[in-house]
């Protein structure tokens, strides 16, 4: 954990109270009905969740709520349940069975809707087909797709007969692809030939195919058609999804799975090289993917929603797919750039299908801004009820913004602050009870306690500065590390006693609202995404002219942190923007795109303490500007200032 202090900057003092109308047909409609609630499930956590569980559908039902023994939770213990089940089967007997469960756009602009009950019969269809390839319960399946319908047919496949699915962002390169295979040991992958990205073809197919070169667990590929783009079918190993589908059955029940069956595993960043592969459960995950959304979005039956995350992503899986269709609600899904072909691609999304709840990140937002509020302006935009952000606080500025040029002063804003690890949005404003702030995600879900503590675990006075901790297991809490039971210990229950640690800081304000303040660890949020500087640095080590490289974080106006990363090339080695373009590139080619270094710079030695750890501090200071070093545009001498620094670090 950081050592340094956190210390608090913002001093938003705005309040936006819930309208009056929109609070008299919200689910949780004042601020006493949440507070009951809140009160309710902490005095007694295991009767509210109990309770709230028992709307699932059970093909076994539980024994005992919970079994805590620090850090492990079993959830529901003795039940057993279906995801697939539970997102669509239950909806068939009702008038849900012909309302639109999915409708995907492409980037093109075509449309494609599944109803509850298509959805249900190219699920059962999939599922046989990956009965059929040999597939069985506790498999993992790798899904290395673009955001088209398949991939949602996928992961309910999978959950319909038990196989835990590990979703790769597409973005990802061949290297971050293997690897996740050979971690989750996945026997099958599910790709396509192709995705598109700004109208241009993402080779998809060609990146399986290198990196299955070096994971041998994956026998099997399964390759969606969609950019018709010419690949090469490995005979034996590759296999057409057409052409499995021909013929196969509408029918397959959804097997009685486990509460505690691992659902899926979803790889992120830590303080390490390695990413980690974070496990979800089956009952308590869906359990808190389908309360929070129906509570945080305030869902109705007739809502269409929208959420912009890609389905690669904790966001998708919780508040694209499972959380939504759990509910029984229309979740639109999109294909491609957010600003393709033109600025206001969104918001003629937005108009076309009428989207009434809206959720999206802050860079999106400040990217949006950028671009001008003309491209907003052109469409009506009326049919918003609710706009929501995740990923990152988000700047006051682009708050307001979001407020008024997109939801016209009339819509609450939901800022849903949670993680991968959560399964589910921990602290939020319910939007007809908790008035905003804007930065603030204000106050904690009922049944989650979250607290802002310090080293010892003893929580911080109001407006002082602390760790981000969860006091209470909560179902949806992710059931460790995938084969690394030791690090789920040391990174998330060590360093503060008796709690779970998030790596985010944070304060509580004298009304309680949560501000929080970003990571303290190695950790670097970037466009909403989470990227270890070890990773980045990693990738930069494995190139032959690096000798050495520290990566920190940057204030970036539209990625709200940037990358920037310190380099010392080998001896004979030529510092120049060509070399730096090169190491840009490799990042990407070892990480994939999102991991490019947005500046490197050369250094003859990095700063270190005595102990020789890199000064991320002062190189933190150095990539935002706070100090400067010469006038040097190459090569910086990192060692005087870090000599200068040694004593008050080391
Ligand atoms: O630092 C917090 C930030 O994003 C981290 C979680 O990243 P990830 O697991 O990739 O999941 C992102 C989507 C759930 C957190 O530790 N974060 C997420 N939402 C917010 C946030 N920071 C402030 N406010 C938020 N609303």
């Amino acid at each position: 954990m950081a050592s340094e202090s956190i210390t608090s900057v913002l001093k938003e003092k705005r309040q936006f109270k819930p309208k009056k109308e929109f609070a008299a047909s919200a689910h949780i409609k004042s601020m006493a009905e949440y507070q009951r609630l809140y009160k309710k499930a902490e005095k007694d956590p295991e009767k509210f969740w109990g309770d709230l569980s028992k709307e699932l559908h059970w093909f076994k039902p539980w024994k005992k709520v919970l079994q805590w023994k620090l850090p492990y939770a079993k959830w529901f213990v003795g039940g057993k349940t279906n995801v697939s089940y539970n997102c669509l089967d239950r909806h068939l007997d009702t008038p849900r069975k012909n309302k639109a469960a999915i409708i995907w756009e492409s980037e093109s602009g075509e449309t494609r809707t599944y109803t509850y009950q298509q959805l249900h019969r190219e699920v059962c269809r999939f599922a046989n087909v990956l009965k059929g390839l040999g597939i069985v319960q506790g498999d993992r399946v790798t899904v290395y797709l673009p955001m088209i319908p398949e991939l949602a047919i996928t992961l309910l496949a999978c959950a319909r007969i038990g196989a835990t699915h590990s979703v790769v962002f597409a973005g990802f390169s061949a290297s971050a692809l293997r690897d996740r295979i050979n971690d989750a040991g996945a026997k099958l992958v599910v790709t396509a030939d192709g995705g598109y990205r700004k109208g241009e073809v993402v080779l998809l197919k060609e990146k399986v195919d290198e990196a299955l070169k070096e994971a041998p667990s994956a026998q099997k590929v399964v390759v969606v058609q969609r950019a018709s783009t010419p690949v090469s079918m490995q005979m034996e190993r590759d296999v057409w999804w057409h052409d499995l589908m021909k013929g196969v059955s509408g029918q397959c029940p959804a097997a009685p799975i486990d509460s505690e069956h691992p659902l899926f595993t979803l790889y992120t960043s830590g303080t390490t090289g390695k990413p980690k592969g974070i496990v979800h459960s089956t009952a308590g995950y869906l359990l808190g993917a389908m309360i929070t959304a129906r509570w945080i979005f305030d869902l109705k039956e007739t809502d269409t929603y929208w959420c912009t995350a890609d389905i690669g992503w904790v966001t998708g899986h919780s508040y694209i797919l499972y959380g939504i269709l759990a509910n029984g609600v229309t979740t639109v899904m999109y294909e491609g750039a957010p600003t393709y072909p033109q600025p206001d691609r969104l918001w003629e999304i937005v108009a076309k299908h009428k989207v009434n709840v809206f959720y999206t990140a802050p860079t999106a937002i400040r990217a949006l801004i950028k671009l001008g509020k003309e491209w907003p302006e052109k469409h009506d935009l009326s049919s918003l009820r609710l706009l929501g952000t995740v990923g990152e606080p988000i700047n006051p500025e682009a708050w307001i913004w979001y407020h008024e040029v997109i939801g016209k002063k009339q819509c609450p804003i939901v800022d849903t602050w949670w993680q991968t690890e959560t399964g589910a949005i921990m602290i939020t404003p319910l939007p007809g009870a908790i008035p905003s702030k804007p930065g603030s995600a204000t106050l904690p879900f009922p049944g989650i306690s979250a607290d802002v503590v310090d080293r010892s675990g003893k929580s911080v006075p109001a407006n002082v500065g602390g760790y981000l901790v969860i006091k209470k297991p909560w179902p949806s809490m992710l059931r460790g590390i995938w084969g690394d039971p030791e690090r789920y210990e040391k990174q998330y229950w060590l360093d503060i006693p008796g709690a779970y640690f998030t790596g985010d800081g944070a304060r509580r304000d004298r009304d309680g609202y949560f501000w929080v303040m970003g990571r303290v660890d190695d950790v670097i949020n970037v466009a909403g995404h989470r990227l270890g500087t070890m990773e980045i640095e990693s990738a930069l080590v494995s190139h032959p002219v690096v000798a050495e490289a520290a990566v920190v974080g940057r204030p970036d106006d539209i990625k709200g942190t940037g990358i920037a990363a310190f380099v010392t090339l080998k001896m004979g080695n030529t510092p120049d923007d060509g070399l730096k373009e090169t190491l840009k590139k490799h990042v990407g080619t070892v990480i994939g795109a999102i991991a490019r270094p947005d500046e490197i710079r050369f250094a003859e030695a990095l700063p270190k303490t005595r102990s020789g750890k890199i000064m991320r501090r002062l190189l933190r200071d150095i990539a935002a500007g706070v100090e400067t070093v010469g006038d040097t545009t190459t090569l910086e001498d990192l060692s005087v200032l870090a000599r200068l620094r040694q004593d008050d670090e080391s």
